[in-house]
């Protein structure tokens, strides 16, 4: 009897406590700066069709754990990568149609965007490529047990040129981490800019972690020119390509 009274208010306190880390949790997600920004999700015709009749084949649904291993076994793949902000899809689909010996998942907050991704994907018949239209942030941090990925491709990630907007970049040092964890053992990650203020700042941001070594490199014959990277050349940007690789 004495044991009852003792146990109830403790597991009232346990389910409060739950509720109350909830609440913070949810907090913090809706304080938090975005990388990316909230665009229409207006599609065309095409990509709102590809998405209808597309999007289950493609999809990791995110309402139940994440087996990467299951999706590309290790007896048929060799390395999982991620492509992080895989805008249009034309670097995903094209490595992904280039490599069908690796298993790629292209995670894209913008759903005409992946809309695009599942166009090419189709037409090029890729069997190796997955997509999540999430934020990246939650998909990590919820969804991907750590040491899961081989690499990390992340071309061209929104440069939030105004100093107010530096905090929305994505690459920040606490994100390089996080990206650390995901990463096997050796694990890699390749980075594209065109904007020479964020490529300084990503040298910086990596060089400050114990988690990385590399740098910049010549750009990588094997990646392709993106839509978004043609139009930065055109305004004569200079493009950096870096690589790490975790220690
Ligand atoms: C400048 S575009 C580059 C797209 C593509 N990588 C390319 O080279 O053409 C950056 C992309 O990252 C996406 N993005 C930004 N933050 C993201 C996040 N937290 N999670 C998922 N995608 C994100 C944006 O929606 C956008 O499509």
């Amino acid at each position: 009897m004495s044991v009852k009274v003792a146990l109830k208010p403790l597991n009232l306190r346990l389910t409060e406590m739950a509720l109350f880390a909830t609440m913070e949790r949810q907090k913090s997600e809706e304080f938090r700066l975005r990388s990316f920004r909230l665009r229409g999700e207006r599609m065309t015709k095409a990509q709102s069709g590809a998405i209808d009749e597309h999007l289950a084949q493609f999809q990791i649904p995110l309402d139940r754990p994440i087996d990467l291993v299951k999706i590309f076994p290790k007896d048929k793949y060799k390395e999982i990568v991620c492509e992080i902000g895989s805008g249009m899809g034309e670097a995903s689909s094209q490595i992904a149609y280039e490599n069908p010996e690796s298993g790629y998942l292209a995670v894209e907050v913008h759903k005409p965007g992946i809309g695009a991704l599942l166009i090419r994907a189709n037409n090029l018949g890729v069997k190796n490529l997955r997509v999540i239209n999430e934020d990246i942030y939650l998909v990590l941090n919820e969804n991907i047990t750590d040491s899961s990925f081989d690499a990390f491709h992340i071309f061209f990630p929104d440069p939030w040129p105004k100093r107010r907007q530096h905090k929305r970049r994505l690459l920040s040092s606490e994100f390089i981490e996080t990206l650390a964890t995901k990463l096997k053992p050796g694990g890699r990650i390749n980075i594209a800019t065109d904007w020479q203020p964020y490529a300084k700042e990503i040298e910086s941001n990596f060089s400050a972690s114990k988690s990385f070594s590399g740098g910049v490199i010549e750009r990588p014959i094997w990646r392709p020119l993106t839509k978004f990277e043609n139009k930065g050349l055109g305004k004569e940007h200079l493009v950096t390509d870096l690589q790490y690789s975790k220690n």
